[in-house]
């Protein structure tokens, strides 16, 4: 994974953050500034607009014409803490939409010119959010770019009217010139040969189809800013009650999480003691660990240790151009079957979902949406949670500094487990639950505080077993893995001026088993960017530098494979290999499943 050597291990930009400290927008920032590059002259300009791109598989779809509608047109300027965009979404009537359909893509294509920071956005239809993402920042000469996302699985949304909602604070004078042009909109693709599925012996839910009711965990509107809840500190609790229909047999909870200001870099926060002992009081601190803590009625019910994100302004903005960085323009969002608690929260009674985040500093934006499946020939299911394990995280921290260059090993890690039953229609359906997480952050001051490293990895383990007494019906394992090693090192420093090298290892992997009576699927994902980047910088705009990314993207499946092999660098794509067919993937870990 491109791991450097041990000796390379870890630092930090101390004087960087004290030129920081002294700008307006110093809380947005400290140690790193959220920066924005001005064209430059080792820069070639083109004439027509750059197009920026995230590296991933393309979506499969049915090989018919999709039926397509635009929702929402809208040009962003000064949006910032202002309601979201909203546009009435109406079924379109040249689509059959009576019908489920067996794809629905949501494209987000936008442009820009000028100058502009990167700024988080969110698209939510009727308070359930579809797409969590980041604006790429702009050039003088424009760029475009077009994010597709599969929204399949909530296609129960599409079939009624609801209010699509937009939310991308972005503020624009004379220096911030960058507006964003942005249209969204929907495709459906219906598939007439999709070939049936065999008649079951027995009636058994289908797993694979979408949920019939998703209901938000969302603030609602009308509002001013996003319709996320904003979780500021390790004591602020945001929390939403909802009352879950009689006849549920099953629940997925969605979550959505992204970071920002003093936690946008959360992994390279320092302990706070080397904090107190430097008197570097305005630094982000709280160490690197954060976990998100879902609760359902103030009981822990699953966790979200985040794929570190880096967004288009982050680190050295001239490494994302065009190749933006790793889930930059989709962030990930994270599923917790919560099946095995429903037996909680059948009673026709609102109850309280919420979030938490521990250790965390202003601000981190979530939300959530619950998938639900109802048994339609009965109007109340039952169920009963059997077994239930969730001990607190274990973490430990070994520090050692002396003034301002030290090492830290920070590690962590934590299981949560539950089995339930729900009575519907179906029978009665056991569903076992767990998640397993690791966690290690290795950090290293050097240079007097001039160099960060940072290396961390995070581990996560998720499965979901479903049975009736006599069989397995379904189950599911999930194995992630997001390595990060991020060097950064700052020179030249003259007041409000620096020069700043920075290299990145950035890495989404994941691997996916999941059976069923009608077969089994395996797929696995190594997607892996190098980064290497310098800049000079005067308060928070780049004066000059360059950037590097190298990416490789390997995705196979029994389903398809997908192979990406690409490199940029100031802008110039300097090699694009693409492979679209490969041996079928063997389902290697097929063992791993039929477990109990
Ligand atoms: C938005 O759609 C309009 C109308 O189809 C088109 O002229 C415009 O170029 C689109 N803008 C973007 C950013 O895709
Ligand atoms: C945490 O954040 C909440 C919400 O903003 C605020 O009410 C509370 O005072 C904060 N607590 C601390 C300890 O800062
Ligand atoms: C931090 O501040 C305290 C009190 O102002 C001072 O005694 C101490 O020497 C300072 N430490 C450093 C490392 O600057
Ligand atoms: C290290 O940095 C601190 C704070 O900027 C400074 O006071 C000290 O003199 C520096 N030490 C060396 C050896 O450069
Ligand atoms: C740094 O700032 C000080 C105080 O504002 C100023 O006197 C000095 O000329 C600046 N140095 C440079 C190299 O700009
Ligand atoms: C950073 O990347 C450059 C270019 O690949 C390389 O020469 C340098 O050794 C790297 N430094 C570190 C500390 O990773
Ligand atoms: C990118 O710019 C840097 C600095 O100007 C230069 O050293 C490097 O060769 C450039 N890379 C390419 C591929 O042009
Ligand atoms: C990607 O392309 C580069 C440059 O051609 C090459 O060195 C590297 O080995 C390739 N990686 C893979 C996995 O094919």
């Amino acid at each position: 994974m491109g791991s450097p050597p041990l000796s390379l291990l870890f630092s930090l930009l101390l004087l960087l953050l004290l030129s920081v400290l002294t700008l307006p927008t110093s809380n947005a920032a400290l140690h790193r500034a959220k920066l924005l590059t001005s064209e430059f002259s080792a820069v070639r300009r083109p004439s027509s607009p750059t197009t920026y791109f995230e590296v991933t598989r393309p979506i499969p779809l049915p090989k018919t014409k999709p039926c397509s509608t635009l929702v929402l047109r809208h040009d962003f300027g000064n949006t910032y803490s202002k309601p979201p965009v909203t546009a009435l979404y109406e079924p379109p009537s040249h689509c059959p939409l009576h019908r489920p359909p067996s794809a629905v893509v949501l494209e987000w294509s936008a442009a820009c010119r000028g100058r502009q920071f990167d700024r988080i956005f969110g698209v939510w239809l009727g308070g359930v959010e579809l797409l969590r993402s980041c604006t790429a920042e702009p050039r003088a000469t424009g760029i475009v770019w077009t994010v597709k996302k599969d929204v399949t699985r909530y296609s129960s949304l599409f079939a009624q009217p609801h209010t699509l909602a937009v939310y991308l604070g972005n503020l624009v004078d004379q220096t911030y010139t960058g507006v964003y042009h942005v249209n969204v909109s929907l495709h459906f693709f219906f598939d007439s040969s999709t070939p049936r599925r065999p008649p079951a012996a027995i009636p058994v839910p289908d797993f694979a189809s979408p949920a019939d009711l998703i209901l938000p965990i969302s603030r609602s509107l009308p509002l001013d800013g996003g319709l996320w809840f904003p979780v500021q500190n390790s004591s602020d609790f945001q929390k939403k009650e909802l009352t879950v229909p009689a006849n549920t047999y099953r629940a997925v909870l969605e979550v959505y999480v992204s970071f920002h200001q003093s936690d946008e870099f959360w992994y390279g926060n320092p302990p706070n003691d080397y904090i107190l002992a430097n008197n570097l009081t305005n630094l982000p601190g709280n160490g690197p660990f954060r976990e998100v803590t879902l609760r359902l009625d103030g009981k822990v019910m699953g966790a979200v240790w985040p794929f570190t994100v880096i967004y288009t302004g982050g680190v050295n903005p001239l490494l994302w151009r065009p190749i933006t960085g790793i889930g930059s323009f989709d962030l990930p969002s994270y599923d917790i079957e919560i099946t095995p608690f429903l037996g909680k929260v059948l009673d026709g009674k609102p109850h309280e979902f919420g979030f938490g985040v521990t250790d965390a500093l202003d601000t981190w934006y979530i939300d959530a949406n619950l998938h639900l499946w109802l048994d339609s020939k009965s109007s109340c299911t039952a169920g009963n949670l059997i077994k239930y394990e969730a001990p607190e995280f274990t973490s430990s921290l070994i520090s050692k500094f002396k003034g301002l260059d030290g090492r830290f090993k920070t590690t962590a890690s934590r299981q949560i487990s539950m089995t339930g039953w729900v009575k519907s229609s179906y029978g009665k359906i056991t569903t076992h639950f767990f998640q397993r997480f690791d966690y290690e952050n290795q950090m290293q001051f050097a240079g007097n505080g001039s160099i960060q490293v940072v290396k961390q990895t995070i581990d996560s383990n998720h499965g979901t077993y479903t049975k009736h007494p006599s069989s397995i019906l379904y189950s599911e394992q999930v194995h992630q893995n997001f390595p990060l090693y991020m060097y950064t090192e700052t020179t030249d420093q003259v007041n409000d001026t620096y020069s700043l090298v920075s290299n990145v290892t950035l890495g989404f992997n994941e691997k996916k088993f999941s059976g069923e009576r009608f077969g089994f699927s395996f797929s696995s994902l190594r997607n892996l960017q190098n980064c290497q980047g310098n800049m000079g910088v005067k308060g928070n705009l780049v004066t000059g530098g360059s950037g590097s990314t190298q990416q490789e993207y390997r995705y196979e499946s029994t389903g398809g494979c997908y192979f990406r092999n690409v490199s940029s660098s100031n802008y110039t794509i300097l090699y694009d290999e693409i492979e679209e067919s490969c041996a079928e993937a063997s389902p290697l870990g097929a063992g791993l499943f039929f477990r109990w």
